[in-house]
């Protein structure tokens, strides 16, 4: 039993997944730094979180960088993987680079990426979610993770880096088993199934790549290939990689941003009617959605040298495991946290698209999809409704919903 002052973080209690906030609440009041029985760090506040993504003596290469632990999962799948490197048959991708492999990476793509870059997908996202809704006015309801929340951000990511789209539901699927590898919790058979569905996206993607290098076109990945070509500067797995890592972030993410943002919206109407009459909202009424109730609840981050929170002291090697849900609801930075305030001055503070080096390259994309799909919505259907008991999947790293009915 651990003493009455002390907090268990469990992550496999239901009622840690079905609302994680009480308890991130408590560990952040009780032991702010929490050392889990399982041998990690557990960050819940702002300050720390923010001075772990931000700080340079933590690494992102958990696979270098992890002193061997006591997983035994986890460390047969590194060992797996490292040996796939070997072959050359697969890179790191950025988010498990240090520099300088990082920033050589991310200087590549990172002109793709900006504001003004996505801007210009505006009219081709608008023109997306307008056809859907179209299609579903008449019939007064939908479910909106698979007809809008899941197709939007896939089609857009698609089309960005030149993909064909017809197969669609596998390609859900592996990015599905590839993620469910990011849980903290996972087991042997899901690290199986990760790895099952990496090896087929990769051969997808072999034919993809072999199909778009004899006939280059406008889109990121022919650009992609472009610099490959040059040199030294991109290597032919890396390129995988990258693809594949844009691919599933591109969309196992922002359907969960469009999915709990509505959901929050339905459970304050007050704030749903505020956003619907106030366009000077749509600038920036997502940034207090991403606070509220993010996708990505955490990160991990493994000190490099020996670090000190408060009077604990951090040995290189540990995992520290930064819950951005929680710094995002720390009262210390955010008044009131528990409440959507969709005016919220600080709301763009959030470290939903974490901080530092590793910051999501694809936050713009992600904020202009979500603004354009949850405005649609509303403005098109001001009386939308909750058509049925939402269903939360059953993750911890990404959370979302995978199902919520709508009516109108
Ligand atoms: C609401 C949607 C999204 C959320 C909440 C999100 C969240 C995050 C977070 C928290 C990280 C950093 C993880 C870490 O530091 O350990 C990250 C990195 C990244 N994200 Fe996103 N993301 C979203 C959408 C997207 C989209 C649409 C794309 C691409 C099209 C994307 C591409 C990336 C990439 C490439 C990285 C790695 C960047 C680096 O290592 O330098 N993300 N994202």
């Amino acid at each position: 039993m651990p003493p009455a002052d002390t907090v268990a973080f469990n992550p496999f209690d239901p009622a840690f997944r079905a609302d994680p906030y009480p308890f991130y609440e408590r560990l952040r009041t009780v032991e702010p730094v929490h050392v889990s029985p399982l041998g990690f760090v557990v960050l819940t506040r702002y300050a720390d979180v923010a001075r772990t993504l931000r700080g340079n003596e933590f690494s992102r290469d958990v696979e270098a960088n992890a002193s061997a632990n006591q997983d035994p999962v986890r460390q047969m799948r590194r060992e797996r993987l490292r040996q796939r490197r070997e072959e050359g048959t697969a890179a790191k991708n950025i988010l498990g680079l240090d520099p300088p492999d990082h920033t050589r990476l991310r200087r590549l793509v990172s002109l793709a990426f900006t504001p003004s870059a996505i801007e210009r997908l505006r009219p081709r996202v608008v023109a997306i979610v307008d056809g859907i809704l179209d299609r579903a006015a008449d019939r007064g309801s939908m479910e909106l993770v698979d007809e809008l929340a899941f197709p939007v951000p896939f089609q857009v990511i698609s089309e960005l880096l030149g993909m064909p789209t017809e197969r669609e539901d596998e390609i859900r699927g592996w990015s599905q088993d590839l993620t469910a590898a990011l849980e903290p919790t996972a087991d042997e058979a899901t690290m199986e199934a990760a790895d099952r569905g990496g090896l087929q996206m990769g051969r997808y993607l072999d034919e993809v790549i072999a199909a778009r290098r004899s006939n280059l076109g406008d889109d990121l990945l022919s650009q992609l290939l472009l610099v490959e070509d040059a040199g030294d500067r991109l290597s032919a797995a890396e390129l995988k990689s990258f693809v594949a890592l844009l691919y599933v972030a591109g969309h196992e993410t922002t359907v969960n941003l469009i999915g709990n943002g509505v959901l929050a919206l339905l459970r304050n109407p007050a704030e749903l009617v505020r956003w619907c009459d106030d366009p000077a909202l749509d600038a920036t009424a997502v940034d207090e959605l991403l606070r509220y109730d993010g996708p990505v609840q955490q990160t991990v981050r493994i000190p490099v040298q020996p670090v000190r929170y408060d009077d604990v002291d951090v040995a290189p090697g540990s995992t520290v495991m930064a819950i951005l849900g929680a710094a995002n609801h720390d009262p210390a930075m955010f008044e009131d946290p528990g409440a959507l305030r969709l005016d919220r001055p600080n709301a763009g503070r959030h470290l939903a698209f974490a901080a530092g080096i590793h910051y999501c390259l694809g936050a713009s994309l992600a904020k202009l999809e979500a603004t354009v799909a949850i405005t649609s919505i509303i403005r098109r259907f001001p009386d939308v409704a909750l058509g049925g008991e939402p269903h939360w999947r059953d993750r911890l790293t990404i959370r979302g919903v995978d199902r919520l009915p709508l009516t109108w």
